[in-house]
């Protein structure tokens, strides 16, 4: 029976077609009799992705990636090891309704509150103990940054919730919808920040109200979504929308597993320090990170020779929902870039070697691709 044409096996298996062609050829085929349109049947197509390292379960090509590269455990099913995380939550909004003022607020509280004293750095994400229940949020202050584009396109959300602020004095605006349409969409959950109640020209019940015309409803406006009346530069309410945020976690019941698992995380940001080389922020999601973890990121991998927080201060260990910056690697990682514990150095190199040679592959299937299309377009 008819299965698959060579190209798109060849495609599927991240092989030139001349290495099929060529493998082909072994099984008896004609050079000439073969094109890129040519039909294989199913068993053939096995025997061949086979010499590839694939398999053909029923009608799908399994890569075995496995074998040379390096993906996440799978979800755990003992629900007895998973423990509760801090939530991630990510600040949304129209231009100027106050989110950097907000996000500023809860960063440089967090310092006064903090043991420390010391200047934060500007690390992509940062974390903030509750003043009341003294509960743990990490906050992601690059929403728009291409670690998230990134991570989207993989279908990786590390957002748990979405704190969507709306200035009272303004109200509901193009981008307000633009990020409601986007909570909807990948079906986050939802705190609100009416912002600016410091103003005396402040409508906090008109933006609730407006709301609604988008979906949007609040407690009290026919749902249960909870709105906080707050000032980002007084700071009035700010930690009732802490707590907000907290209590709402514990409905979300966000957990992980801390511990026997491979560490899993995603890149955050990542850049060349002087003196320290090549540093990630790195949002933990699972396991936990430690000094000479070995950890393997796009196509690049390191040893963590430190972990620091945004305080520049040493931690020994990063657990989930904690973002660290990690020194180590041996080139930059990218943001966005998913990161994975492996057991020894000898696999994190055969993980990026492989990598490396496959999207070598894949460039030169692109390029095979587009020179065939335009071969076609000239006939
Ligand atoms: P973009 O990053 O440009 O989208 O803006 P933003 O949403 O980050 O707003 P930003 O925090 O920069 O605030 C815009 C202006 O509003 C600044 O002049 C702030 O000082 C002011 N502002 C922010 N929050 C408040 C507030 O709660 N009360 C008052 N009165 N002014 C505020
Ligand atoms: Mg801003």
């Amino acid at each position: 029976s008819s299965f698959i044409s060579v190209a798109n096996l060849a495609n599927q298996l991240g092989v030139r077609y001349n290495q099929l062609s060529k493998s082909l050829a072994t099984l008896g085929f004609d050079d000439d009799q073969l094109g890129h349109d040519y039909i294989l049947d199913h068993e053939t197509a096995a025997l061949v992705a086979e010499e590839f390292g694939f398999t053909i379960i029923n009608d799908s090509i399994e890569k075995m990636d496995e074998k040379y590269d390096v993906q996440p455990a799978p979800p755990c099913e003992d629900l007895a090891k998973l423990k509760p995380r801090p939530p991630i939550v990510t600040i949304m909004g129209h231009v100027d309704h106050g989110k950097t003022t907000i996000l500023d607020f809860l960063r440089k509280s967090s310092i006064v509150k903090g043991e420390f004293g010391g200047i934060t750095q500007h690390i992509g994400a940062f974390s903030v103990t509750t003043p009341v229940s003294k509960k743990n949020i990490t906050f992601l202050d690059t929403p728009g940054h291409a670690a998230f584009l990134k991570m989207r396109e993989r279908g990786a959300s590390v957002t748990d919730i979405v704190i969507l602020v709306i200035a009272a004095d303004d109200s509901v605006k193009p981008q307000t919808i633009e990020a409601i349409k986007h909570c909807q969409k990948s079906n986050a959950n939802v705190v609100l920040a009416i912002n600016k109640c410091d103003k005396p020209d402040a409508k906090p019940d008109k933006v609730l109200q407006d709301l609604t015309q988008h979906g949007i409803f609040a407690e009290n406006y026919g749902g249960d979504i909870q709105a906080v009346r707050v000032s980002g530069l007084s700071g009035l309410n700010m930690d009732k929308l802490e707590e907000e945020v907290v209590a709402l976690a514990e409905v979300l019941d966000l957990k992980a597993e801390f511990n026997g698992v491979p560490v899993e995380g995603h890149v955050i940001e990542s850049q060349v320090k002087k003196g320290a080389g090549n540093v990630a922020t790195v949002l933990v999601t699972r396991g936990s990170l430690k000094n000479g973890s070995i950890v393997v990121a796009g196509q690049t991998w390191g040893r963590v020779k430190s972990l620091k927080n945004e305080f520049n201060k040493t931690v020994k260990v990063a657990t989930p929902s904690m973002p660290v910056e990690v020194y180590g690697w041996k080139q930059l990682p990218e943001a966005g870039d998913l990161v994975i514990e492996v057991p020894t150095e000898a696999k994190a190199k055969s993980v990026i070697d492989y990598r490396i040679e496959r999207s070598r592959i894949q460039q030169q299937l692109k390029e095979l691709d587009n020179i065939n299309k335009q071969r076609i377009l000239q006939k």
